[in-house]
């Protein structure tokens, strides 16, 4: 099952490293090849040479260990991995890898890696409740590090709590649904999406834009990965972190948007235009900084292209799907963008109700398909409501009717 599959197994300091040694001995029985990787901390509950003999491997502990190769161990165990699993991760090494801390070969593995990483996290109650802890673990899960929750039982404090770690079957399905994903439903799909406002500059400082987070975009392409998909983001200026095995391109005015969508969209099966880009631009860019002075100042504007529009019209098989994000609940405007852009699917969103449009977490939507079906939802995530827009869209994909 798990044939010609690298995963390295990172173990670091807590009591069920010793379960280890039965991760490995499961793993090994699916066929995959498993590379050891130990904090110095893990070595004082499992030896190295158990856990070699089991996964047939070398055990890595140290980062400067002589080695014949000129290659530093940090880039050639990385090389060709599938997979990085920690289990046990301590709140320490979990916390380290949050903040980018580098100071042995796992986290500095990890750090130097693009791989898709799974943590099972394992201590004690208090530690795993600390608020420190959890903003830690937050941060990298909403960076795409998937985490397989401890269990409630006794742990080693002697006490019964959350914090035991999960147990091997468990893991063991995790591992296996993240390398075994033939049955995805966006396997072999590419995946094409824009996020978030576009700048439009003013003179060298100044510029205009919109509320748009690209919040929504993010959920998109996170939801997309999630099923299987080759997915390339486009993406306007945010304060959003960059998602594991995604592959970016930023940009910031709407032409640069224009430029990049256009050279990405040949090779692409779907294509996702979430991104608000602005309407208009200054049609001339000050060079330096516009002084303060007495009179009024007046800026000329000029249209952007409209890409969405453009894309429409030579649409060469591609499943299109736009945004539209209106004042009102009139969804009258979203039908006659859906005909004219000549769009497969539109997510339509009324900006003024609560919870639903920019800067938020949450969207109210409703999607409009080509035949004109309206489907409602309520307030949701945007990362619920990102399934949900990828649910309608593989129903509506070609191969799939
Ligand atoms: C007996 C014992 C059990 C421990 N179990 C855990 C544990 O389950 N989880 C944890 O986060 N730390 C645990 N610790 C503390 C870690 O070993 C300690 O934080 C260490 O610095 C972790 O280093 P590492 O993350 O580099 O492996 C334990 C310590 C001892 C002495």
């Amino acid at each position: 099952m798990l044939q010609e599959k690298k995963i390295i197994l990172g173990i670091t300091g807590g009591i069920a490293a010793y379960k280890s040694a039965f991760l490995i001995s499961q793993l090994k029985k699916l066929g995959a090849d498993i590379w050891v990787v130990m904090t110095k901390a893990a070595t004082s509950f499992i030896t190295p040479l158990t856990l070699q003999t089991l996964s047939k491997n070398k055990v890595y502990i140290d980062l400067f260990e002589d080695s014949s190769s000129f290659i530093p161990k940090h880039i050639s165990l990385n090389e060709n991995t599938d997979l990085i699993l920690i289990a046990p991760a301590t709140a320490n090494t979990i916390s380290k890898i949050s903040q980018g801390i580098a100071d042995n070969l796992l986290t500095t593995l990890v750090l130097s890696s693009k791989t898709q990483k799974v943590l099972a996290p394992t201590m004690n109650e208090n530690m795993y409740n600390n608020p420190i802890f959890q903003e830690n673990m937050e941060k990298l899960k909403k960076m795409g590090y998937l985490f397989i929750e401890p269990e409630y039982g006794r742990l080693a404090c002697n006490k019964e709590g959350k914090g035991r770690m999960a147990n091997i079957d468990k893991i063991i399905e995790e591992v296996k649904q993240v390398l075994i994903n033939d049955n995805l439903p966006l396997k072999n799909r590419k995946i094409l999406i824009t996020a978030g406002a576009t700048r439009e500059p003013i003179d060298i400082i100044r510029y205009i834009s919109n509320r748009s987070s690209g919040k929504m975009g993010y959920a998109l392409a996170k939801e997309a990965k999630r099923l299987g998909g080759e997915v390339t983001l486009i993406s306007g200026p945010t304060f959003l972190s960059s998602l594991e095995g995604v592959a970016m391109i930023k940009v910031d005015t709407a032409l640069k948007m224009k430029e990049a969508v256009t050279r990405e969209y040949n090779d692409k099966d779907i294509i996702i235009f979430s991104a608000a880009v602005c309407d208009f631009r200054p049609k001339k860019v000050y060079k330096g900084k516009i002084k303060k002075r007495e009179e009024n100042l007046s800026l000329e504007l000029i249209e952007n292209p409209d890409i969405l529009r453009e894309l429409g019209s030579e649409k060469k098989g591609k499943f299109l799907v736009g945004f539209a994000a209106e004042d009102s609940d009139n969804i009258k405007s979203a039908i006659i963008k859906l005909r004219e852009k000549n769009l497969d699917l539109i997510v339509f969103n009324n900006i003024t109700e609560v919870g639903a449009g920019f800067e938020v977490d949450t969207n109210k939507i409703k999607i409009i398909t080509k035949d004109e079906t309206i489907k409602e939802f309520p307030l949701l995530t945007k990362q619920e409501v990102a399934q949900n827009i990828f649910k309608e869209i593989i129903k509506n994909l070609p191969s799939a009717n």
